[in-house]
């Protein structure tokens, strides 16, 4: 079975990425969200990328109209009947994603594969949601996702490995590399770089630097492209509390707790670039 059309739900900044290199590569693909507006907006905001590459040398005029004819937009979940692959890239929070995929599992026919592009949590979980726990697999892409190279690929526990063969393939055509890695909170991704991103905001807490100045040591020192503060600004505050919470909730070690002041920025509704401040204003 080829997957030559997909949905991708969720026209956030991940949703966005995934829709753009897919449809790059020749793929059919649905952006699925809640309202027109917002999936006009992403549309509108892919159409800017393509301009750039197409400025930059990097995409022919008529690659780029190809691109954007294979691209069509959703505010039905229903469009899902038509599709053999459902990528998933809504708020990482468990019982919002379960009940999506309870949805999905109803809409879809027998042969689509689900796949999640979840940061941290149980694949196996969300599997268990659905009445096709065989196709169901974590698709983990990395932001900027056009960008980025790495597509962590984990497996439920059911996962057949048919299903783990055409997603390692379709992450190939899409011209990412695949890596498999084993189905544990965070992954390997998160649980290395979540960890470093909450102890640079304890140390802005515990008063030891400014953000400004954590970052230019991470950067200059370590030779980060980012600071933790822009990177953590970037991937969003919200993102960043939900994976620090399933990594301590999952492991139950306080190695992992939040740092009281990810929580609080979170609740004044400052995640980062997306809403216009974090630990820097934009
Ligand atoms: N979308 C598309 N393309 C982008 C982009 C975006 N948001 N941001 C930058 N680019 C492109 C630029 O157009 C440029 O392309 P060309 O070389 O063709 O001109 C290229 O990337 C380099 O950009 P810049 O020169 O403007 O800036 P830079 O050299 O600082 O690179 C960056 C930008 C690639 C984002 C770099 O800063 C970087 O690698 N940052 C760290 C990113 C990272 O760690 N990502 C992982 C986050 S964690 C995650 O994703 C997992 C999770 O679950 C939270
Ligand atoms: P985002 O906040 O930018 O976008 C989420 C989008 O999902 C929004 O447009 C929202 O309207 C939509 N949405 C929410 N509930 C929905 C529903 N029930 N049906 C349809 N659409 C719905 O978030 P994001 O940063 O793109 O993250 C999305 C997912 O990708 C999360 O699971 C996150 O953990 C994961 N992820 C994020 C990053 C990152 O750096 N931000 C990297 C890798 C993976």
């Amino acid at each position: 079975m080829s997957i030559d059309k997909i949905m991708v739900v969720g026209a956030g900044q991940m949703g966005l990425g995934i829709a753009q290199v897919c449809a790059m590569s020749g793929i059919e693909v649905v952006l699925h969200d809640i309202s027109e507006e917002i999936v006009e907006k992403g549309i509108n905001s892919i159409d800017k990328q393509l301009t750039r590459l197409v400025e930059k040398g990097k995409m022919s005029e008529n690659e780029k109209n190809e691109t954007q004819q294979r691209l069509t937009t959703s505010v039905n979940l229903s469009n899902a009947s038509s599709v053999d692959l459902v990528i998933e890239a809504i708020v990482e929070k468990m019982e919002i994603k379960t009940k999506l995929f309870k949805e999905l599992d109803k809409l879809t026919p027998d042969h689509t594969i689900l796949a999640t592009n979840t940061s941290s949590l149980p694949i196996t979980e969300i599997a268990a949601a659905t009445n096709r726990p065989k196709r169901v697999i974590g698709m983990h892409f990395m932001n900027p996702v056009p960008v980025m190279k790495l597509v962590e690929i984990i497996r439920g526990l059911a996962t057949a490995d048919e299903v783990f063969d055409q997603i390692k393939n379709l992450t190939e055509k899409i011209n990412k590399v695949p890596v498999e890695v084993n189905d544990f909170p965070g992954f390997v991704s998160n649980r290395i770089l979540m960890p470093m991103i909450n102890e640079a905001i304890y140390t802005v807490y515990e008063g030891v630097a400014e953000p400004e100045a954590i970052d230019e040591v991470m950067k200059l020192g370590m030779n980060h492209p980012m600071g933790p503060l822009t990177l953590a600004d970037f991937i969003g505050l919200d993102t960043c509390l939900y994976i620090m919470e399933t990594l301590h909730e999952g492991f139950g070690d306080d190695k992992y707790r939040p740092c009281p002041l990810l929580r609080k920025y979170v609740s004044a509704g400052w995640l980062g670039r997306k809403s216009g401040r974090g630990f820097y204003t934009y």
